[in-house]
């Protein structure tokens, strides 16, 4: 058991350098807790809203369910209101989080046209206060995770950073993109080595990890305290154990595909977990020539027996 940590976030001690990406419709507890298995160094929930937490909760409840072997656990939250921000930390702070994060990244419409995710980023008094708000209410970490400003004319990282930073945050993660960019084009990766370079917190570098040659070489290039991997996680929780796909045996993935299945079901029912877990079986499944319509059948069958036989079928005839 490693006895130092790569690296602390205000009290919490962190033990590795890759981390699965907070991932809305993805990283729930099932993947969260796949990936940390595999290595993946602390769990981030999906972006639970704010309003959820205060006025509807039975909303973001699901989102707010963990295990206990994922710690440490983040959750992340969103909202563009700093009092409802604060409320709703405090609320979730007593369901036991490690970390809050805040969210100002997220690039959908429905989320910036309120002013929340990257919405932020235009609004940096705002996110001073927040971060003043929820770092002297809070005896837990509060981190943020950030883009690098609205587009390419109001790239505003070095101002934002500061400010999280001045108002009390412990660690920033840094999608290496701007919010016009959403999640394409490549990512400035220079940029998340002048953040690590100006802050005394820890920086998390993320945007453009697509195997693990990527993982070191953002450590190297940008000195970050560890990398965040997003889409390139999505059905290849071996990237947190430094494995690319390709060196993966047919055996493993299929196991895989079944224990992530389990803990679906376990999650959200036996139908509801079964029809979930689709978007990641499409991403299982990616990598291997399976023939078409056995594909088809495990992409609608609405029984798991028949689910779990015919993924079994297919593996037999099949090893990388
Ligand atoms: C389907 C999907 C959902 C996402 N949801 C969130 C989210 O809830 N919170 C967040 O901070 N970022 C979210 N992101 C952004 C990722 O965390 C990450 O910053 C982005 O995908 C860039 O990393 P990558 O290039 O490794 O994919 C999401 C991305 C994707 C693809």
């Amino acid at each position: 058991m490693q006895k130092n940590p790569d690296f602390i976030i205000g009290s919490v001690p962190i033990f590795g350098r890759v981390i699965l990406s907070p991932m809305d419709g993805f990283s729930d507890l099932p993947y969260r807790s796949l990936a940390r298995e595999y290595g993946s160094a602390m769990s981030i929930t999906e972006f639970i809203s704010c309003i959820d937490v205060v006025k509807n909760y039975s909303k973001a409840e699901p989102l707010l369910r963990f295990n206990e072997e994922e710690r440490p656990i983040v959750f992340q939250i969103y909202d563009s209101d700093p009092s409802r921000i604060l409320e709703a930390a405090l609320i979730l702070r007593g369901l036991g989080p490690d970390i809050i994060d805040v969210n100002m990244g997220c690039s959908a419409q429905a989320v910036v046209n309120r002013g929340a995710g990257a919405g932020l980023l235009k609004e940096p008094e705002k996110i001073a206060e927040i971060f003043k708000k929820l770092t002297s209410a809070l005896d837990i970490p509060v981190t943020g995770k950030i883009r690098l400003g609205w587009d390419k004319d109001s790239i505003n990282y070095p101002l934002i950073s500061r400010i999280i930073e001045e108002n009390g945050g412990k660690a920033l993660a840094v999608h290496a993109r701007t919010k016009k960019q959403g999640l394409r084009g490549p990512a400035d990766w220079n940029a998340i080595a002048e953040i690590k370079n100006s802050l005394r917190i820890p920086v998390i570098g993320n945007g453009g990890i697509d195997q693990v040659e990527d993982i070191d070489r953002m450590l190297a290039e940008t000195n970050c305290d560890a990398v965040m991997v997003g889409r390139a996680a999505i059905g290849n929780p071996w990237i947190f154990a430094r494995k690319d796909i390709n060196e993966v045996s047919g055996d493993e993935v299929r196991d895989v595909v079944l224990e992530h299945l389990k803990r679906m079901q376990v999650l959200y029912g036996e139908s509801m977990g079964l029809i979930r877990f689709r978007k990641h079986l499409k991403r299982y499944l990616q990598p291997f020539e399976f023939n078409s319509e056995a594909k088809k059948e495990l992409m609608t069958t609405n029984e798991t027996s028949d689910f779990i036989s015919i993924i079994k079928d297919m593996f037999s005839n099949f090893d990388v």
